[in-house]
C-alpha cells in the first residue's frame, strides 16, 4: 500500500490539485473504471451536503465517472415514506444535478433509511433512470476493456447492530441475519472476479479514538473478507473520512456527504477527517486508486491498494 496525506494546513495554503485523481491523455491510460463514492448525505442541501454535491459533479465529470455508489444514510433523519415523498427532490434530484451524476447510482441502506420505508427506496429503482437498489444486498460485477473484472459485493447492514434492538423505529427486528450471511460467502466463493470489494453501510473499524468498532460487525464479517480475498470494505456511518488496514484488508470509511463529525488523530500510516467529502475511486487491473475530496475541491488524502498477488 502506498499513499499519501496532505494535512490541513497544506490544503488551505492550497498545494494540492483541483480534482479528485490526475488525468492522463487517453493514449497513456491503461484500462481504468473510475466511480465515485458517498455516504450518510441526505439534508436537503443542508450540513455542506450542496457543496459536496457540486464537487463530486465536477470531479465525476474530470474523471469520467461511470456510475455512483452510495453507502446508506440516504435520508435524514427518517428514510422515505412512499416514491412520492419530498425528500426524493429535496435531497437527492435536486442536489445531484450535475450531469456526470446522470448515470446509475448503486444504493444501499442505512439506519436512518430503516426510520423510514425501505420498499419505497426498493421501489423507487423502477421510476428512476439513475436510482439503482435491485435489493436490500445485491451483487454487481464489472469488466475493464483489458478483461479485468470487479466484483462489489453490497450489504444490508444494519440488523447486525446490536444496540438498534432496543430501538424500534430502525425497523429491522425480525430480519434473519444468517441468511445474509450465507448469500454473501456463496457469493464470494463462486466470484471469479480480479477484484472483489464488500460496501456496508456500517464499519467494522474506525480510528476516531471513541471505541466505535463494531465488534458485531467483525465477528460475522471479517472471517469472510479474509477468507475469500476482498481487498476493501467501503462503509459509511461514521461521518467521517478514513482508510485502515487490518490484516491486508483496506476498510474505507466515506461517511461524509453532509453533516460530520469530529475525529481524533489517526495511529500512524492510518487516516481520518472530519471534512466533509465524497470519494473518487479509480480500479485499474494491478491497482486501485482512491481520493478523498472536500467540499471545495481539494484532495484531502489519496490512497493506492494493489492488486492481490
Ligand atoms: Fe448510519
Amino acid at each position: 500500500m502506498t499513499s499519501t496525506s496532505l494535512s490541513r494546513r497544506s490544503l488551505l495554503l492550497g498545494a494540492v490539485p483541483a480534482v479528485g485523481l490526475v488525468t492522463l491523455p487517453a493514449q497513456a491510460r491503461a484500462p481504468a473504471l473510475d466511480f465515485v463514492v458517498i455516504g450518510d448525505w441526505g439534508r436537503d442541501g443542508r450540513w455542506h451536503q450542496r457543496e459536496v454535491a457540486r464537487e463530486m459533479g465536477r470531479s465525476a465529470a474530470a474523471v469520467g465517472s461511470r456510475f455512483v455508489i452510495s453507502v446508506g444514510d440516504n435520508f435524514y433523519e427518517d428514510g422515505v415514506t412512499d416514491v412520492a415523498d419530498s425528500q426524493w427532490k429535496s435531497s437527492f434530484e435536486q442536489i445531484y444535478t450535475d450531469p456526470a451524476l446522470m448515470t446509475k447510482w448503486h444504493v444501499i441502506l442505512g439506519n436512518h433509511d430503516y426510520q423510514g420505508n425501505v420498499e419505497a427506496q426498493l421501489a423507487y429503482t423502477a421510476t428512476s433512470s439513475r436510482w439503482s437498489m435491485p435489493a436490500r444486498y445485491y451483487t454487481r460485477t464489472e469488466t475493464l476493456a483489458d478483461g479485468t473484472s470487479v466484483a462489489f459485493f453490497f450489504l444490508d447492514t444494519s440488523r447486525y447492530i446490536r444496540s438498534y434492538q432496543r430501538h424500534p423505529e430502525v425497523r429491522v427486528q425480525g430480519q434473519d441475519k444468517q441468511a445474509q450471511l450465507d448469500w454473501l460467502e456463496q457469493a464470494l466463493a463462486t466470484s471469479k472476479a480480479a477484484w472483489k470489494i464488500v460496501v456496508g453501510h456500517h464499519q467494522l473499524y474506525t480510528v476516531t479514538g471513541q471505541n466505535h468498532d463494531f465488534r458485531e460487525m467483525i465477528s460475522p464479517f471479517k472471517p469472510l473478507l479474509d477468507r475469500y480475498g476482498v481487498r476493501a470494505y467501503i462503509n459509511g456511518h461514521d461521518h467521517s473520512l478514513q482508510h485502515i488496514v487490518v490484516d491486508g484488508v483496506h476498510y474505507i470509511t466515506c461517511g461524509a456527504g453532509s453533516a460530520t463529525s469530529s475525529v481524533a488523530p489517526p495511529p500512524p500510516g492510518q487516516f481520518a477527517s472530519d471534512h466533509h467529502g465524497f470519494m473518487a475511486m479509480r480500479l485499474e487491473a494491478e491497482a486501485l486508486g482512491f481520493s478523498f475530496v472536500d467540499d471545495e475541491g481539494g484532495v484531502l488524502y489519496q490512497g493506492s491498494i494493489p492488486r492481490r498477488a
